[in-house]
């Protein structure tokens, strides 16, 4: 099975806590903090673009794995807040890496963006022996959020990760490694409205000197997104676990997409998963979208708390709907 080898990420400087938030709309560090755990969130700087995120990250996964980026076969880029609709986002993070003539595209599956390229790479891996596949999922979700909405304005936050994914072993013995055990990606089209950015594609149509109106922004159903983000996770993590043969005990970390730290709590009662096997670092960056399993990979990282040898489980959900979950074999 193909490898992960080498994991960077970059999470802008600017950090948003919930008492400047106090001061845009009606709400409370209270209140956010009792209904998400979330405590600060970062923030792009007004020069910074989602490839500009892109690149850091994929600069500090190809370090820590010792490659170079003309190594680099292929380039997947999940975002929910590329660039732009054209350019594609990944061709702007080539030029910015100084690499051509590789396979190099966006892909968005919101939320779940990153572990459904990951498969993509592990599909290409699996078909192609000398792929070297760049992953990267990078966001800038606070240039997507209406400020003056305090349902959704204080969730999200901008960051950025990305890994190598090849069928060769680690150039770097001491940078992240791990076997791509399993990974199950599920959706339902029904509830594709109750997470949406309305505007800005074909939908809605609009002309030159149209105001940019909350349309453009995202809009959500919180509390039956809740619902469902816990029922999805829950569901896809037993499954996955069912269709390897393992239980919990066989897990030593669990990683739930970090959205909220109450849909974390949930899937973890759910699952019956011991509270230090569950990881959570929500509180620092709030929902970066595609990119937040891989900031609490490399947060758990340098906690120490994915051991070689242990097993990792990775479970997310977002818009469309679409929900996953994966398994890594930590080497
Ligand atoms: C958004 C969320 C935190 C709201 O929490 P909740 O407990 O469901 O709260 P409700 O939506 O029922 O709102 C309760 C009240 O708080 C108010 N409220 C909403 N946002 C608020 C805020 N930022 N500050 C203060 N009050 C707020 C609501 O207006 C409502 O007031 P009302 O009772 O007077 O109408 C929660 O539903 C959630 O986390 N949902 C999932 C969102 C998510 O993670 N989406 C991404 C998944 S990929």
């Amino acid at each position: 099975m193909p490898y992960i080898n080498g994991l960077g990420v970059y999470a802008p400087e600017k950090i948003i806590d919930n008492a400047y938030l106090e001061k845009l709309v009606e709400t409370s560090d209270e209140w956010i903090t009792s209904r998400t755990g979330i405590k600060r969130r970062r923030m792009a700087a007004d020069d910074e673009i989602t490839s500009d995120l892109a690149c850091k990250a994929s600069l500090a996964a190809l370090k820590d794995c010792g490659r170079s980026v003309n190594d680099i076969t292929h380039v997947f880029v999940s975002s929910a807040s590329p660039d732009a609709l054209c350019p594609v986002t990944a061709c702007v993070l080539i030029r910015k890496l100084g690499i051509k003539g590789v396979m190099a595209f966006d892909c968005n599956a919101a939320c779940s963006g990153f572990i459904n390229a990951l498969q993509l790479a592990n599909y290409t891996a699996m078909a192609d022996p000398n792929a070297v596949i760049l992953v990267v999922a990078a966001e800038i979700m606070t240039r997507k959020l209406d400020w003056t909405d305090r349902t959704t304005c204080v969730l999200f936050g901008d960051g950025a990760g990305a890994v190598i994914v090849s069928r060769n072993l680690p150039q770097n013995p001491q940078g992240f490694c791990a076997e791509i055990d399993d990974i199950l990606i599920d959706t339902d089209g029904e509830f594709s409205e109750l997470i949406s950015i309305h505007a800005g594609g074909s939908r809605q149509r609009y002309s030159v000197g149209d105001p940019v109106d909350r349309n453009y922004f995202i809009s959500m159903n919180g509390r039956e997104v809740f619902k469902q983000a816990v029922r999805s996770m829950v569901e896809a993590a037993r499954s996955i676990l069912e269709r390897n043969r393992l239980s919990l005990e066989d897990i030593s970390l669990v990683i739930p997409h970090q959205a909220n730290d109450r849909i974390i709590q949930a899937v973890g009662d759910r699952l019956d998963v011991p509270v230090d096997k569950l990881f959570s670092n929500v509180s620092e960056y709030g929902n970066t979208s595609s990119a937040s399993v891989t900031l609490a990979l490399h947060d758990a990282r340098n906690a120490d708390l994915m051991p070689k040898g242990g097993r990792v489980l990775l479970t997310t959900f977002g818009g469309g709907f679409i929900w996953t979950a994966a398994l890594l074999n930590i080497l």
